[in-house]
């Protein structure tokens, strides 16, 4: 591969949502950011950030999280990563809950690593690229000796087309530009040699003109080490592109989820459709309708009652402001919560 990824999906190949057993799978997360008022007499107040979230991943596949600002989808990540405790909930690494204690975390972070939106702040400024590779590999013990950890660390610079590595190896971050920054923090992530990447909008503070670059270099990493791969991005567009499944996210709660070409071309849920109205499209005729043109994401201290999206909802009825639609199948691996179609499953938790 050219410094340049110049590598996209083959449209020929349909993508499906397969079967096959999970790597990472998470059932029923939710998470309360307790607020702390200045009155300590007052109701404990909570941010509801996180309401009844499931999600599979599998090895080599994408599955991408969309939603507005504010939505959860860091959160989520960052419960997957345990950076951040469950309220509740249930994460299974391998088909297994994930274990408590200082071995068992270091041995879930080898496996489960993140990569995450600003590569400015991920690196640290006083170390060099070198120090960033080989302290990983140190770490989870890919590497015992100097030598060993420069050899594999020039490797790792290969992978992800920081050519010469050698040039790279002694660089600072602020040597680099926001692209090469970006690619220096898969390759650390990387360096763990992980089954699962959590990629928090990895390309949305970079340069317009190399994020494709960066997502092809993702992809292809996905491919050759067999990653199970989280992409979280509020452009719906770039899920289509990058992820075999898309699941989409509003005010804390999944509402949609499927093979990503079904979801973005026939989208069930009215906030999926009106993402997609909100999307530039080259192909589209009438005018962009902007997001903030059907209000703002509610207040999660406070969210709305029932189907968090009614406030915004053109179809809006009764029922919704009452109670959260149970997820509903509608074949193909696809499924959404709307009482458009039906009562769904009874949901767990949430409000
Ligand atoms: N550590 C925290 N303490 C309190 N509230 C938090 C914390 N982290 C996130 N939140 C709140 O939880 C909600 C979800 O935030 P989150 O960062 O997960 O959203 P997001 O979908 O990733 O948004 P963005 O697209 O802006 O990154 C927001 O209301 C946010 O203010
Ligand atoms: S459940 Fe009701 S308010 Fe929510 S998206 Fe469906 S129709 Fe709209
Ligand atoms: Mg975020």
């Amino acid at each position: 591969m050219t410094p340049t990824e110049s590598q996209a999906p083959n449209p020929e190949q349909p993508r499906a949502v397969t079967a096959v057993a999970p790597i990472l799978e998470a059932r029923h997360l939710r998470k309360l950011f307790p607020v702390h008022g200045w009155n300590p007499f007052a109701r404990q107040r909570a941010v509801h950030a996180v309401e009844d979230t499931s999600l599979a991943l599998t090895a080599g596949k994408a599955v991408a999280l969309v939603g507005e600002s504010g939505s959860g989808k860091t959160t989520v990540a960052r419960m997957l990563a345990r950076l951040y405790a469950p309220t509740s909930g249930e994460i299974l690494y391998a088909g297994q809950p994930v274990r408590s204690g200082r071995a068992a975390l270091r041995a879930y972070r080898r496996n489960v690593q993140m990569v995450f939106q600003d590569p400015f702040s991920s690196l640290n400024p006083t170390h060099d690229v070198r120090y960033h590779l080989t302290r990983p590999l140190r770490i989870h013990g890919h590497a015992t000796s100097d030598a060993e950890a420069t050899t594999q660390a020039l490797a790792l610079l290969n992978r992800v087309s920081l050519t010469p590595a050698e040039q790279f190896l002694r660089k600072f971050p602020h040597q680099l530009s926001g692209g090469q920054r970006q690619r220096v923090a898969i390759a650390r992530a990387l360096a763990a040699q992980p089954r699962v990447l959590l990629a928090d909008e990895p390309v949305s503070m970079l340069d317009v003109s190399i994020r494709l670059d960066i997502l092809n270099l993702l992809l292809r990493l996905k491919d050759e080490d067999r990653l199970a791969v989280l992409y979280i991005t509020h452009d719906i567009a770039s899920a289509r592109y990058f992820a075999d499944e898309t699941l989409v996210m509003y005010a804390g709660q999944t509402v949609e989820g499927g093979p990503s070409d079904a979801v973005i071309e026939q989208p069930k849920h009215p906030y999926t459709q009106l993402l997609i109205d909100a999307a530039p499209d080259p192909d589209r005729t009438g005018a962009l309708k902007p997001l903030s043109a059907r209000g703002e994401i509610p207040s999660l201290i406070a969210p709305p009652t029932g189907c968090r999206f009614h406030p915004r909802c053109p179809h809006a009825m009764p029922v919704c402001r009452e109670r959260f639609p149970g997820r509903t199948d509608l074949g193909g691996g696809r499924w959404t919560n709307c009482f458009l179609y039906g009562e769904g499953e009874p949901a767990t938790g949430g409000s």
